[in-house]
C-alpha cells in the first residue's frame, strides 16, 4: 500500500523528530499533543533543527519551506482520522498508549497501520485494544531521529507480513537501515543498553568515580560519543525511569530495576536536558 500522509502521536523529544525526518521525506504530517503550548514547543524544535540543517548545508532553504508546508499540528485526534500510517511517540506509560489506540482505531479507516515507537512495552498488548493486530507493529526510532540511522521494526503475535513489509519499505525510504526483532522487552538495542545505563548510575550511587570521571571513563575508554550519564539527559531521566520500570516489571531480572536516585531525579523533576537538569546543569 502506499503512504502519503503520516500521524504522529507527541511532539517531544522523539515526536519532533519522527515529525521532521517524514516532513524532510516528502510525506504529509500530521501531529497531535495535548495542549496548544507543548504543540507549539514541539514545533519551534523542528523549526531549530532544520534551521541548523539549512545552515550546515544540509537543507535547502527551498526544501525547509517545502518540509514546514507539510506539516500540521493540531491538539485533537480526530485530525488524524485521514492518515495511512500513525506514529504514536507518547510517554512510556502502557495506560496512556492503549488510550491513544482505542481512541484512534475508532477514529481511522481499516487501512490505517498502527505503529508504536515504545523503547520497552509490549507490541502485542498495545494491539490487543485495537481490531487491527495485523495492522499494528513496533517502529523504534533512535535519538536524535534526524541523525540515528537505526529503526527497529518489532513484530507483535498478530502482525502480518504485509504490514511489516509496508513499514520496512516505509522506514527505508525516511534513509533508515531496518532489524526486524521479537515483541520482547527492550527488542535489541534496549534489552543491551538498559542495564549498561543503569549500572552507570549504580558506579555512582558507589562512588567508585565522579559523574564527569564516569562520562570520561567510558567516552575515551570505549569510544562512546557520549558518555552514560550524559546519555541519560540526551534520552531524559523519566523515560529511562519509566523503560527501565516497565522491563524490570515483565522480566524480573535485577539488572534493570532502576536505581533509586533514577526514581528520586524523575520525582524531582530533574529529567535531563528537556528539563535543564539532570545529571548536569544546562541552564542558561
Ligand atoms: N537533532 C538533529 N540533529 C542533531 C541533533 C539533534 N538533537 N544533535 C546533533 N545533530 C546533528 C548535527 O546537526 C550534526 O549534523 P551534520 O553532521 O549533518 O552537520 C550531527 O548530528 C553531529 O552533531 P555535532 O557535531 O553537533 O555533535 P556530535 O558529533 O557530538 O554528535 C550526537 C551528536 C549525534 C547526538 C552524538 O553525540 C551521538 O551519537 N550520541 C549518542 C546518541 C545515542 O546513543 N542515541 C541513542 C539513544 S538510545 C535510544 O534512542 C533508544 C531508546 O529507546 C531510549
Ligand atoms: P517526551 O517526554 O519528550 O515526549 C512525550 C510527549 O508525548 C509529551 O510532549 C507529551 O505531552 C505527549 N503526550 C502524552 N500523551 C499524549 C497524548 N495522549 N496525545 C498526544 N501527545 C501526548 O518523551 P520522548 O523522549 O519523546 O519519548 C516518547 C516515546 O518514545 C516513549 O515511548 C519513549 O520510550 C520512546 N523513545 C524515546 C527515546 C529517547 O531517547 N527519548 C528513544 C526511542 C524511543
Amino acid at each position: 500500500m502506499t503512504i502519503r500522509t503520516v500521524g504522529v502521536v507527541g511532539c517531544g523529544l522523539m515526536g519532533s523528530g519522527i515529525v521532521e525526518t517524514c516532513a524532510r521525506s516528502g510525506y504529509r504530517v500530521v501531529v497531535r499533543e495535548v495542549d496548544e503550548g507543548l504543540l507549539q514547543r514541539g514545533l519551534r524544535r523542528v523549526e531549530e533543527s532544520m534551521a541548523r540543517a539549512v545552515e550546515r548545508g544540509k537543507l535547502s532553504e527551498e526544501d525547509r519551506r517545502a518540509a514546514r508546508d507539510r506539516i500540521q499540528g493540531t491538539v485533537h485526534m480526530e485530525d488524524l482520522k485521514d492518515s495511512d500510517l500513525v506514529i504514536e511517540a507518547a510517554v512510556e506509560r502502557m495506560e496512556v498508549k492503549k488510550q491513544i489506540w482505542r481512541e484512534l482505531d475508532a477514529l481511522c479507516p481499516p487501512h490505517t497501520i498502527f505503529c508504536s515507537n515504545t523503547s520497552s512495552l509490549s507490541i502485542t498488548e498495545q494491539a490487543s485494544v485495537t481490531g487491527r493486530g495485523d495492522r499494528f507493529c513496533g517502529m523504534h526510532f533512535f535519538n536524535p531521529v534526524p541523525v540515528m540511522k537505526l529503526v527497529e521494526l518489532v513484530r507483535g503475535y498478530l502482525t502480518s507480513e504485509e504490514t511489516l513489509a509496508t513499514c520496512k519499505a516505509f522506514a527505508e525510504s525516511l534513509g533508515k537501515t531496518v532489524v526486524v526483532t521479537k515483541d520482547h522487552p527492550g527488542f535489541v538495542v534496549n534489552y543491551l543498553l538498559v542495564p549498561f545505563l543503569l549500572d552507570a548510575v549504580r558506579a555512582l550511587e558507589k562512588g567508585l568515580a565522579t559523574k564527569e570521571e564516569i562520562d570520561t571513563a567510558v567516552q575515551l575508554g570505549l569510544n562512546h560519543p557520549m558518555g552514560p550519564l550524559t546519555l541519560l539527559d540526551f534520552v531524559g531521566i523519566d523515560t529511562t525511569y519509566y523503560i527501565a520500570e516497565a522491563m524490570y516489571q515483565e522480566l524480573k531480572d535485577p539488572r534493570y530495576a532502576p536505581p533509586l536516585l533514577l526514581k528520586q531525579m524523575t520525582l524531582a523533576g530533574h529529567h535531563g536536558r528537556k528539563t535543564g537538569r539532570g545529571f548536569y546543569d544546562y541552564r542558561g
